[in-house]
């Protein structure tokens, strides 16, 4: 058969909490769509590190290698200073999107009208907002080597990183979002730091000779990424689709979620290289954290994970038309007044995590009948 496998994985702080709601949305399809997925529910983290020893155990290791696509929730948290040094890193989500070759991380920001208020900016600045953020997801200064921290012979001490791509590196992240900008408005904004990092200097003399060899039809800018951060609070909505390196797409994403209204409306999908056949690795999680500042309270947003879902339908499983209903069921949620607290306004009664995974599901049930 051509049943696909999706395994998930809600990880630590409110990751459980979004993903159990983003699962019965999903579970959904299964079973009144009739979408061929089975789920397949995976530990990791601290849970899995307090009853296994190992943060990914075995059996998460196998879930995720049978897996066509992996729905992740959160890591990271206080307690986690209770799992060894070695262990963590052993079982990091950055050695899982290593690990996958996950090359390209896209972070769509759409603002809903209904979301005007909720957001800090002016509803003239978020009218129109819908670009994509493409952030190299397995490079730059999150892997790079050296690295450390050393103390020197006086007894100093020193902590130090490596930024550092390859061509080929910003060659494919790059060709990626170029395609992707051809088939949206064709525009590319390139963001990067050539003004003072040579590993930005390369990432911008590859992105221009790219543009020249196969892609001369995309409209490409380049932005310094201080000025990126300054144009995406001033005017989000002149962008189509950013391109940028590890640390500076994570930052310019939380940063750009507040045109969303909110850091938990954020999905994210992160692709590996297409192989012969077209298909790719694929790991779908929301932007934010595992917010340990209200997990446990069952009041986190879910929409990010739940968007992530349709990320998901439309780019690993094959089904466009199921992911426009379930945006057009957040969106419908929302305009009847479905709220979490990070999207409520004042004095307004907030939904519960649960409670807005109902939400979702009744204005799925409405679209389809
Ligand atoms: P965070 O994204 O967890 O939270 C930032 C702020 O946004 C907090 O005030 C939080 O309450 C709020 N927030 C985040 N998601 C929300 C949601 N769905 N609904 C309502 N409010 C939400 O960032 P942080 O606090 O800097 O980091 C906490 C931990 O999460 C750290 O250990 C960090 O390393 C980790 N982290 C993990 C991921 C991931 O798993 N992909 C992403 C970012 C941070
Ligand atoms: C993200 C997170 C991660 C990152 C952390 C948890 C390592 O902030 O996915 O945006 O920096 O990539
Ligand atoms: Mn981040």
């Amino acid at each position: 058969t051509n049943m696909m496998r999706v395994a998930v994985i809600g990880g630590e702080g409110i990751g459980p909490e979004v993903t159990g709601q983003a699962r019965r949305v999903l579970s959904w399809f299964t079973e009144r769509r009739r979408l061929p997925v089975t789920l397949e529910d995976a530990e990791f983290g601290l849970e899995a590190y307090r009853r296994t020893g190992k943060v990914i155990p075995p059996e998460t290791r196998a879930a995720i290698d049978g897996a066509d696509a992996i729905l992740f929730g959160a890591t990271g948290g206080p307690e986690t200073a209770e799992v060894p040094a070695e262990a963590r890193r052993e079982g990091s989500l950055l050695k899982l999107r290593r690990s996958l070759d996950l090359y390209a991380n896209l972070r769509p920001i759409i603002t809903d009208p209904a979301l005007y208020e909720a957001a800090p900016l002016k509803e003239r600045v978020l009218r129109g907002v819908d670009f994509i953020i493409v952030r190299e997801l397995s490079s730059g200064i999150y892997f790079g080597e050296p690295r450390g921290i050393e103390t020197g012979p006086d007894g100093s001490r020193r902590g130090f990183n490596t930024n550092s791509y390859t061509a080929e590196e910003v060659r494919r992240v790059a060709r990626f979002a170029f395609g992707l900008a051809r088939s949206r408005r064709g525009r590319l904004c390139s963001v990067d730091k050539a003004n003072v990092m040579e590993a930005s200097v390369l990432w911008r003399e590859e992105v221009v000779a790219l543009h020249a060899s196969e892609f001369p039809d995309v409209a490409l800018s380049h932005l310094y990424v201080d000025n990126a951060a300054m144009q995406i609070v001033r005017d989000p909505a002149q962008f189509d689709v950013m391109v940028t390196d590890n640390i500076f797409g994570d930052i310019l994403s939380d940063c750009a979620a507040m045109a969303a209204g909110s850091l938990g409306m954020l999905p994210s999908a992160s692709l590996g290289p297409a192989d012969t056949r077209g298909r790719r690795q694929a790991l779908y999680e929301p932007v934010h954290g595992s917010a340990p500042d209200i997990a446990g309270k069952g009041i986190a947003n879910p929409l990010g994970s739940i968007l992530s879902v349709a990320m998901m339908l439309r780019l690993t499983l094959g089904q466009p038309d199921d992911a426009a209903l379930l945006e057009r069921a957040v969106a419908d949620a929302l305009a009847r007044g479905a709220r979490t607290a990070d999207i409520a306004e004042p004095g307004q009664a907030a939904l519960s995590t649960a409670a807005m995974g109902d939400a979702v599901l009744a204005s799925l049930e409405r679209l389809a009948a």
